[in-house]
C-alpha cells in the first residue's frame, strides 16, 4: 500500500475527527492513483491513519475517505481484506445487541459503520448490497461471501448508477433477484424485485412505527379510518390496522398496489385496507373537494432535497403538504409527521408543523417525537447520518 503525506489542512481535518479529504489536504499528489486505492495518510509528526482515495472525483469535493487510525507498528501487518471482514462482524454484532434486528435490518450502514459507501440490507430470504464508493468496490466479491456467512442467506449487488457515477464507477448486471421477503415488528411484507426502490424495505422507521402500534394500544378509543401517504408497501397502514384501526387507505405513485394487498393478506388483514395509486398532493385536494376526513394520517414523504442548497424549497414542500394534512384530520385525531430530508433538522421540521398548524386554526398536543431505528446508528443529533424525524401530534 502506499503513503500520502498530509498537508497541514488534512492533518488538522483528522485532528478533529473529520474524515473526508480533499486533493489539497495532501502535499502528494492523488492524481496518479488508480480509483479506490486504499492509502496510508501520514504526518511528519508520524501519525498514520489507513484510508482509500477516488483522483476521479471532482476536486471541489472530498476524494479520499479516512477509515481509522493506526498505532504505530501496525502499518507493516495492515490488511483490507481483514479490516473490511472485521468491520462487518462488528456491524452484525451492533445489530444482535437489539432483539428484532437479529435478521430484517439495515446490517450495515456506511461511515456509521466504519466502510463508507456500503449498505447492507437483510431480509428474511436475501440479502442487498450496495456500493457507492470505489475504494469499497475494489471488494465487492470480498463482501458478498462474508455478508452471506453472516446473515445466512444468498447476497445480491444493486447498484444505484445516480450513486456510482459520482465515483466513475460502472453499473454491473446482477442475477435476477427473488421476490424480497421482510419481517418488521411482527409485520410480513413482500415486495416484487422489478418495483425495488433504492432500498428494498425502509427500516429507518422500525421504531417510531413500534412506538405508534403501542401509542394505539394506549389510546382509550381508536382512529376508525387511517391514511397512509406515501405508503411505498404499507408498513405504517399496516402497522395502525394491527393495532385496532379499522380500516386504512394508501397513497403512493408508485405500482405497491399488489404489495399491499399482498401486506393486508400476510397479515391476516384482507378487506381492511385500499391501495390508491396517484400524487398525494392531487390525492389531499380531491379528497378535501369531497370534504372527506380521516382520524388518523401517516405522512412519510420522500427526502424534499438533496442538499442545504435546496432547503427552502423543501420547507415550502413541507408546509404545502402539512397544511393540507391537518385540514384532513378528523378533531382529535392523530397524526405522524416523518421526514427523511437530512438537511432539515429537528427544530426547522417541529417549528414547520407548528406554523402549518397555526395557519389552519388547528391547536397541537406532542406526544412522541422519533428518531431512526437501531440499525441506523448515529452518535449525536448533528451528525451527517442522522437523517429520520418522525413527530405524532394530537391535533384539535
Ligand atoms: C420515504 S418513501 C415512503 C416509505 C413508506 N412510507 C414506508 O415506510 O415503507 C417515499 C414514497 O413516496 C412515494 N412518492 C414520492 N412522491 C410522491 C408523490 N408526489 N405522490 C405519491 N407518492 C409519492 C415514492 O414512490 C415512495 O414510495
Amino acid at each position: 500500500m502506499r503513503t500520502l503525506t498530509l498537508a497541514k489542512a488534512g492533518l488538522n481535518k483528522l485532528r478533529s475527527h473529520q474524515l473526508e479529504l480533499k486533493a489539497s489536504d495532501f502535499d502528494d499528489s492523488v492524481k496518479p492513483l488508480p480509483p479506490g486505492e486504499w492509502c496510508f495518510f501520514t504526518s511528519t509528526s508520524g501519525e498514520c491513519w489507513v484510508g482509500f482515495v477516488n483522483p476521479l472525483i471532482d476536486e471541489k469535493f472530498a476524494c479520499a475517505h479516512v477509515l481509522e487510525a493506526l498505532p504505530s507498528g501496525a502499518v507493516g501487518t495492515f490488511s483490507p481484506e481483514v479490516f473490511i471482514r472485521g468491520r462487518l462482524v462488528r456491524a452484525f454484532e451492533r445489530r444482535r445487541r437489539f432483539t428484532g434486528y437479529e435478521a430484517n435490518a439495515r446490517m450495515f450502514y456506511g461511515a456509521s459503520d466504519g466502510l463508507p459507501g456500503l449498505l447492507v440490507d437483510v431480509f428474511s430470504n436475501a440479502a442487498i448490497i450496495q456500493i457507492n464508493t470505489a475504494g469499497i468496490d475494489r471488494y465487492r466479491e470480498l463482501i458478498r461471501p462474508v455478508v452471506e456467512e453472516l446473515a445466512s442467506v444468498e447476497g445480491f449487488f444493486l447498484d444505484n448508477p445516480k450513486y456510482r457515477e459520482k465515483e466513475s464507477l460502472p453499473t454491473y448486471s446482477e442475477r435476477a433477484f427473488p421476490e424480497l421477503a421482510v419481517q418488521e415488528n411482527g409485520l410480513r411484507f413482500q415486495i416484487r424485485p422489478e418495483v425495488l426502490q433504492k432500498v428494498g424495505f425502509y427500516y429507518d422507521h422500525r421504531e417510531n412505527r413500534l412506538h405508534l402500534m403501542n401509542f394505539l394500544g394506549r389510546l382509550a378509543k381508536r382512529p376508525a379510518r387511517a391514511l397512509d401517504l406515501f405508503s411505498y408497501a404499507g408498513a405504517w397502514g399496516l402497522s395502525a390496522l394491527r393495532s385496532g384501526v379499522d380500516e386504512a387507505v394508501f397513497v403512493d405513485q408508485g405500482d405497491f398496489g399488489v404489495e399491499v394487498e399482498a401486506a393486508l393478506r400476510l397479515n391476516g388483514l384482507e378487506g381492511k385496507g385500499r391501495f390508491v395509486r396517484g400524487d398525494v398532493f392531487r390525492f389531499l385536494d380531491d379528497s378535501l373537494k369531497e370534504n372527506q376526513r380521516f382520524d388518523l394520517i401517516l405522512c412519510d414523504p420522500p427526502a424534499f432535497a438533496k442538499s442545504s442548497l435546496q432547503k427552502h424549497q423543501a420547507l415550502d414542500g413541507y408546509s404545502k403538504l402539512h397544511r393540507k394534512v391537518l385540514r384532513m384530520l378528523s378533531s382529535g385525531g392523530l397524526v405522524a409527521f416523518s421526514s427523511c430530508t437530512q438537511c432539515v433538522g429537528h427544530a426547522e421540521f417541529q417549528k414547520n408543523i407548528a406554523e402549518a398548524a397555526q395557519k389552519e386554526g388547528r391547536s397541537l398536543q406532542l406526544v412522541y417525537a422519533g428518531l431512526q431505528g437501531f440499525d441506523h446508528p448515529v452518535p449525536s443529533l448533528e451528525d451527517r447520518a442522522n437523517y429520520i424525524k418522525s413527530y405524532f401530534y394530537i391535533v384539535e
